[in-house]
């Protein structure tokens, strides 16, 4: 059966009205035309569709069951167009967001912050470590993702939006938590808790380590923040960690953050997609939310001092100076 969605609206008007005239009227047809339509939609069902008796037209059964279906096609083309134009604003859809386990933190405050009164979209949050995210924007498995800043030869587009310092941290009352400018030459066989591997604190870590010519001792390694400041906590050894997942524990004075050389290690927070990615309009406006709200909303930016406004100077020259 051959069968065109012109055909079904004639069909439909003519069913509806039980005139040729009328139905010709409503869709600004000529008669002819109306009753061509009819026929050509009876010759490709091979049924008759209308019987005529008298002066009046009637719906055969088969007719009748054609109605019905060709209603339940046209309202099921207007929900798909209502989707379809909901898809093109921000009333749904859905987001896939990777987030890097040290940005977790502020992340999901973030999200929380832009899904308010969103009630039509659904949202994933992938908390993982750099390694997984990279891949995951090579198989192009999320719409965006948050991280330290990707590698420069990927062929991804990156947006920086927040500082991202990475603090030496003691279990308080250290001896080291009282001195000042300590050399990291002096930290050399120290007994570090370490990120795993694919972490990218861990990896800026051992860059810094490395350009100093210090040892870094990976023996004791965790994969999560948590389990390293628990660990510093215990005494295990020093650690390295973003301020962003230190608030609670400096606040309750569990730990220290040390006066090292070379620290904070001044990463950063990017904003990340394939290059040419066709971005929906929802992750589109993530992306502008998190660039513009993200370091006023978490807070964490050096404010300037001017008019409270939220200094960006790092995105550039430091970012050049200081990215490990
Ligand atoms: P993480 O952090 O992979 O160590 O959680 C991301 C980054 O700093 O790049």
């Amino acid at each position: 059966m051959h069968v065109t969605l012109r055909q079904l609206d004639v069909f439909d008007a003519v069913a509806r009205h039980l005139s040729y005239t009328r139905a010709a009227e409503e869709l600004h047809l000529s008669q002819p035309a109306v009753s061509m339509q009819i026929k050509q939609l009876e010759e490709s069902t091979g049924i008759p569709l209308f019987e005529q008796l008298g002066k009046r037209i009637y719906l055969t059964v088969a007719g009748s069951e054609l109605h019905r279906y060709a209603r339940i096609i046209r309202q099921q083309l207007g929900e798909a167009e209502a989707v379809l134009e909901d898809l093109k604003g921000l009333r749904r859809g859905r987001l896939s967001v990777g987030v890097a386990s040290t940005a977790n933190n502020f992340a999901a405050r973030l999200l929380a912050r832009f899904v308010e009164d969103m009630e039509g979209v659904s949202f994933s949050l992938d908390v993982t470590n750099r390694e997984t995210l990279l891949r995951q924007l090579e198989n192009n498995e999320r719409d965006l993702v948050i991280m330290g800043r990707p590698p420069k030869d990927a062929d991804l587009d990156e947006s920086a939006f927040m500082a991202n310092p990475l603090v030496m941290i003691a279990p308080k009352g250290h001896p080291l938590a009282a001195r000042q400018s300590i050399p990291l030459k002096e930290l050399d066989g120290e007994t570090f808790v370490v990120r795993e591997c694919g972490s990218g604190t861990r990896i800026a870590v051992e860059n810094l380590f490395d350009k100093c010519g210090v040892s870094l001792s990976t023996r004791l390694e965790m994969s999560t923040n948590e389990a390293i400041k628990q660990a510093v906590e215990a005494g295990l050894g020093l650690g390295v960690a973003s301020m962003h997942t230190l608030g609670l524990e400096l606040g309750s004075e569990r730990l220290s953050v040390l006066n090292v050389e070379g620290f904070p290690i001044r990463r950063h927070w990017y904003v990340v997609h394939r290059k040419g990615k066709r971005l929906s309009p929802l992750a589109a406006a993530f992306k502008a939310f998190v660039l513009k709200e993200a370091g006023v909303f978490c807070g964490l930016l050096e404010a300037s001092g001017r008019n409270g406004e939220p200094d960006r100077s790092w995105c550039g020259d430091c970012q050049q100076r200081c990215e490990i």
